[in-house]
């Protein structure tokens, strides 16, 4: 029996989009199988349930690009999980062929290799999994149930980091009228924008008529409160396949921004003679971005530097699957720390990102690729780069010219490519593909090639120059590039564990350390990269840096550099500023310190609870917004500190290096500018473990059977103080109307199933994400642990209407 995934009427001939969420899915690519079905949700990954392996995906590599020049075994580079092999999907849709209607169907995305059969007639090939794709399909349906297969293909070391399985992003049926507007069929630019009119321009792919008829686009744009804005009738000859063009003009446009990101629809009915042939809205935005040599990077006439952050597309416990509010969740931190900017590293977004950053007020830049035609990885895109470059560059293009959100395009990340002597040509041919269909938008690339980009040309064309790991040469650079005018496209690779400190503090490249994580202390990056320190400067002493993108926002599944050769049980990364659990980390707070400007940051590192460590030197830093802070041991002054330029480090930390430890209090007090102290802020030494705390991030869910809670746990003392070297196993349990999703605890050795509700605390905290269900109601979630009081909070499922 196979899963009926469309149960919607379709409603006259009009457009109609059906998701379909509900697949049987079953490992390998017999679809004639009778065994072996599951059936699942999709977007879903079927690789992220485990069991973590250290021979998943074994690899021997040198990783030249790490600068390594002799094989060695990796472990866990690309998680750990098994997301090797094949797998596929099947269900059945209903459709009624009438009307000369069009049926597609439309993938977010596919991992890996896609091929699309419909009534066991093979309809489509996608080969790249991060690419949205479509195909139509009409000719292979017929009236009535329908068979749609999906068979994927995952090879070893196709990686470099954990990619997923699967259908991981959402799939829909689109029921298309005859004379329709093709998926991504329109185009939205803003050709001249000020603060008292803008114009639009507004292009509309029309298909399914004959050359030369004639067509009437009637198109309203709104505001985001829904007002009419502008409105025009049009009659148009459908010439060549030309779109129909309109232009309007908005008065007093609101203009998008970070800081308020208003959006507008262009909604357009298309009537072939008097009666309507297809509705169709798009969303935009209308603002400026701009480059100008020695100046800047400028967004509706105002210079602002990138406060941004890399992403890979995992979702931590989630895996692949995408999940809205789990996104949601990840820009609501970020944007809390004062970032504004997101680099979508190394491959297309899913949709619900660039949604997400449209409406919160994020800047994208949307990067494609990491390898070209040079290989980074054995069996990596390479293998489809010839054939395949364009269409995946037009797919992401079309895609998402229109989302305001998207600032830049970035053709790629230190591809090998850049070595070679042809390599410029292959550059300039994507950034062509860009301009070609969005001459609206900025180019770059992400190099680490330094002599080589600077010296071939590759560097020298594009837009802007991006580069990775290379603060010390910006200044040459700049010298010898002609755009005047640099991007840290990649920055930091700092790594941290959250809440763990070695001792002594010793700032250094590749330090490896016996529990395998790495000191949160911020001092310890890779050898290509530095501390978070040195780009904030080059941030703030530059008029022609654009601003950075830091790697990594969030910790991901796969590279646990520096654990990254047979350092088994690492799997994850340790380079997020904020950790698998959605837990910031320490460097949380100095980036927050700096780029947060509309709020006061005070946070004191390491923890207080140091026994056995009694009288031995342990360093506080304090990251602070503040000029200046002193420093209090058990009521004793340590003295006070203030910013200065002696190091790159005293610029963003105030530092006490000499503290010796005794349990008790540590207290800071900040002062402002004038001396003032404005803020205060203590660190105790707990006592013994007590309790467990819940603490949900949001109380009132969508009962939409996708909407997240993240419950942070963690392990309080008699008094209430957070006891953080807590690593006893939690256990949940959910009721009501919402269920266990999984959980995390950011520790990058854990080899703990993300998806079972029980797991160890790590540095005495850990998150459990709850799903709310189809039904509205109460939620009850409770969190035990042995020898401690259990806890419980309520939380609610409400009826979207
Ligand atoms: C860069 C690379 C990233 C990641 C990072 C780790 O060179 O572009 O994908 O591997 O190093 O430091």
């Amino acid at each position: 029996m196979l899963t009926l995934c469309c149960l919607q009427p379709l409603q006259g001939s009009s457009r109609n989009e059906q998701l379909l969420r509900t697949w049987e899915f079953r490992a390998g690519h017999d679809l004639t199988a009778t065994q072996g079905w599951q059936t699942v949700t999709v977007p879903h990954d079927w690789a992220i349930y485990g069991p973590f392996s250290r021979d998943n995906d074994l690899q021997e590599v040198a990783v030249t690009q790490n600068g390594e020049t002799v094989a060695s075994v990796k472990t866990g580079r690309t998680g750990g999980l098994p997301y090797v092999g094949k797998g596929c999907y099947r269900c059945t849709i209903d459709v009624e062929k009438e009307g000369g209607r069009r049926f597609v169907l439309l993938f977010d995305g596919a991992m890996s290799e896609a091929q699309v059969f419909v009534n066991d007639e093979r309809v489509c090939f996608w080969p790249y999994g991060y690419n949205a794709f479509w195909c139509d399909v009409t000719d292979a349906l017929h009236d009535g149930s329908n068979r749609v297969a999906v068979l994927l293909e995952n090879r070893p070391q196709s990686s470099r980091w954990y990619p997923g399985a699967g259908l991981f992003r959402k799939v829909r049926l689109l029921t298309l009228p005859e004379v329709h507007v093709p998926v991504w069929g329109t185009c939205v630019t803003t050709p001249y924008v000020g603060r008292d009119y803008a114009t639009v321009t507004l292009r509309t792919q029309i298909e399914g008529l004959p050359d030369g008829e004639t067509v009437r686009v009637e198109t309203v744009l709104r505001d985001g409160g829904g007002r009419a804005v502008a409105s025009k009738s049009d009659l148009r000859q459908i010439n060549h396949g030309m779109p129909v063009e309109q232009h309007f003009t908005v008065e007093q446009p609101q203009l998008w921004s970070p800081e308020s990101p208003s959006l507008y629809t262009a909604e357009s009915v298309i009537y072939r003679g008097d009666a309507e042939a297809d509705r169709h809205t798009t969303r935009f935005g209308i603002r400026t971005v701009e480059l100008r040599a020695d100046k800047g990077f400028f967004l509706n006439g105002e210079r602002r530097k990138f406060r941004g952050v890399c992403l890979h597309h995992d979702l931590g416990p989630l895996g692949a699957a995408v999940n809205r509010s789990a996104i949601r969740r990840q820009l609501t931190l970020l944007r809390q720390m004062g970032c504004d900017a997101i680099r979508t590293s190394h491959n297309m977004p899913a949709e619900e990102l660039v949604e997400l950053c449209d409406e919160m007020g994020f800047m994208l830049m949307v990067e494609p690729f990491d390898e070209w035609d040079v290989a980074k990885c054995e069996n990596g895109y390479h293998r489809f780069f010839d054939e395949w470059a364009e269409r995946d560059m037009v797919n992401m293009l079309h895609h998402f010219r229109n989302a305001p959100s998207v600032v830049m395009w970035s053709i790629g990340n230190e591809v090998p490519t850049q070595w070679t002597a042809g390599g410029y040509k292959v550059a300039s041919w994507l950034q062509s593909i860009c301009h070609r269909e969005d001459p609206t938008r900025p180019v770059t690339c992400g190099m680490d090639q330094f002599d080589a980009v600077v010296n071939n040309g590759f560097a020298a064309q594009l837009d802007i120059a991006g580069f990775n790991y290379k603060p010390r040469r910006y200044d040459e650079a700049y010298g010898k590039l002609p755009q005047n005018l640099i991007l840290g496209s990649e920055t930091a690779s700092t790594v941290s564990s959250r809440g763990v400190y070695h001792f002594p503090v010793v700032q250094g490249s590749n330090l490896l350390h016996d529990d395998h994580q790495s000191s949160s202390y911020d001092v310890e990056h890779c050898s290509w990269s530095n501390i978070p320190d040195e780009d904030l400067a080059m941030d703030d002493d530059r008029e022609w840096v654009v601003g950075q993108f830091v790697w990594t926002g969030f910790d991901y599944l796969g590279e646990p550099s520096p654990y990254d050769t047979d350092a088994w049980p690492n799997h994850s990364s340790l380079f997020g500023i904020i950790d698998l659990a959605s837990i910031p980390k320490d460097r949380y707070w100095l980036y927050r310190s700096v780029w947060n400007r509309d709020e006061t940051t005070l946070h004191v590192l390491p923890h207080w609870n140091w026994a056995g460590r009694e009288g031995e030197v342990t360093p506080v830093f304090v990251y602070t917004s503040l000029p200046s802070a002193e420093l209090f041991v058990n009521g004793v002054s340590q003295g006070r500190r203030t910013k200065c330029d002696s190091t790159v480090m005293h610029r963003y930390r105030l530092m006490w290096n000499d503290v010796r430890y005794e349990p008790g209090e540590l207290r800071v007090v900040a002062y402002d500018a004038s001396g003032v102290p404005v803020a205060e802020k203590r660190v105790v030494t707990a006592g013994k473990p007590y309790a467990l705390r819940l603490e949900a991030d949001r109380t009132r869910l969508a009962a939409d059977g996708e909407d997240l809670a993240y419950v942070r746990v963690s392990v309080v003392d008699r008094e209430g103080n957070p006891v953080p070297t807590d690593s006893r196993q939690v256990r949940i349990r959910v009721f009501g109307a919402g269920s266990f999703r999984a959980m995390a605890n950011g520790d990058p050795t854990s080899l703990e199933p993300f998806h079972l509700p029980q797991m160890r605390l790590f540095s005495g905290q850990l998150t459990a994400l709850v799903q709310s269900a189809a039904t509205g109601g109460r939620i009850v979630v409770e969190a035990s642990a042995p020898g401690l009081r259990k806890c419980r909070i309520e939380l609610s499922a409400e009826t979207v209407e």
